[in-house]
C-alpha cells in the first residue's frame, strides 16, 4: 500500500512548524522543523517563511496549513495575533501561488482538534467535545459526534472586560510570570464559565502547555472530563496535514 504522506504546517503567532505526516497512522515521518513567526506577521513575511519551510522538506505534493484566524472559503477573515493585513485575505490562493503547490488552509485549532478526534481515544467521536489550544492565543474546535463545527472562537469570550485569551493564553501566563500551577488555578474560572455555556462532555487541552498537564490538572474543578491532547503539541501539524487529505487526488 502506498504511504499517504502530506506536509503539514502549523502557523502560530510565535512559531511556524512543519513536518511530513503519514495520514494513515498520524505519525510524523520527519523531524519537526520550526522557524519563528516573523514580526510583524505580514502576509509578505509569513509567505516568505512558508517558502523556507517547504524548501526545507524539498516537498512536491499537497500542503495542509493550520492558520490562527477564522478561515472561510480560502480567506482569512480575522487577525488577532498576526498582522491585520490578513483580514479578508485570500490566504489559500496566495500561499498556493507562492509555493506552487496545492494548499488547503484551515483554522489552527480546528486542525488540532481534527487530529485528536481521528487519532485520539475513540470515545471522543461521541457527544460534545471541545478542544482548546493554549498558546500565543486561545483557539477552540468544537465537535458534535465527531463532526467539527468550524471556526468557533471561544478564546474570544470576555472575562472581566478582557478577551479571555489575553488573560489565560500561555503567552499571557509567561508575561505575568505565573507558574503553570497558578495559571491552572485561574484558568479553572474560564473552564467553569465554558462549562456553564456549552456543557461539553469532554475538554481536550492542547498547545505547548498540554505537555505538563500532570503537574497542574488537579486544579481543575469541572464536571466535564478534561484531558491533555494525546498528540501533545504535534496535533496542529498532524491536523493541518489531515485537512488537506482531499487534495491528494490532485497530486496523485
Ligand atoms: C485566533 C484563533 C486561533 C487562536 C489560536 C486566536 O487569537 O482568533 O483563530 O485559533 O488564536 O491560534
Amino acid at each position: 500500500m502506498r504511504q499517504k504522506t502530506i506536509l503539514g504546517i502549523d502557523i502560530g503567532g510565535t512559531g511556524m512548524k512543519g513536518a511530513i505526516v503519514d495520514l494513515s497512522t498520524g505519525q510524523l515521518v520527519t523531524e519537526r522543523f520550526r522557524i519563528p513567526t516573523p514580526q510583524p506577521a505580514t502576509p509578505r513575511k509569513v509567505t516568505q517563511v512558508l517558502r523556507e519551510v517547504v524548501q526545507h522538506f524539498q516537498w512536491k505534493g499537497a500542503v495542509g496549513i493550520g492558520f490562527p484566524a477564522i478561515i472561510e472559503k480560502g480567506y482569512s477573515l480575522t487577525a488577532s495575533n498576526i498582522d491585520k493585513g490578513f483580514i479578508n485575505y485570500p490566504v489559500e490562493k496566495e500561499f498556493s501561488k507562492a509555493i506552487n503547490l496545492p494548499v488547503k488552509v484551515v483554522n489552527d485549532a480546528d486542525a488540532a482538534g481534527l487530529a485528536e478526534i481521528r487519532f485520539g481515544d475513540k470515545s471522543l467521536r461521541k457527544g460534545k467535545v471541545l478542544m482548546l489550544t493554549i498558546g500565543t492565543g486561545i483557539g477552540s474546535a468544537y465537535f458534535l459526534d465527531g463532526k467539527l463545527i468550524p471556526n468557533t472562537e471561544f478564546g474570544h469570550i470576555h472575562y472581566k472586560d478582557k478577551l479571555a485569551e489575553h488573560v489565560f493564553s500561555n503567552a499571557a501566563r509567561k508575561k505575568a510570570e505565573k507558574s503553570k500551577e497558578d495559571w491552572a488555578k485561574s484558568f479553572n474560572d474560564y473552564l467553569q464559565y465554558i462549562e456553564r455555556i456549552l456543557y461539553p462532555d469532554c475538554i481536550i487541552l492542547g498547545g505547548g502547555i498540554s505537555k505538563h498537564f500532570e503537574s497542574y490538572g488537579h486544579h481543575f474543578n469541572i464536571n466535564s472530563k478534561i484531558i491533555p491532547a494525546s498528540l501533545r503539541n504535534h496535533a496542529g501539524i498532524i491536523g493541518a496535514a489531515l485537512s488537506s487529505e482531499s487534495l491528494m487526488v490532485e497530486v496523485a
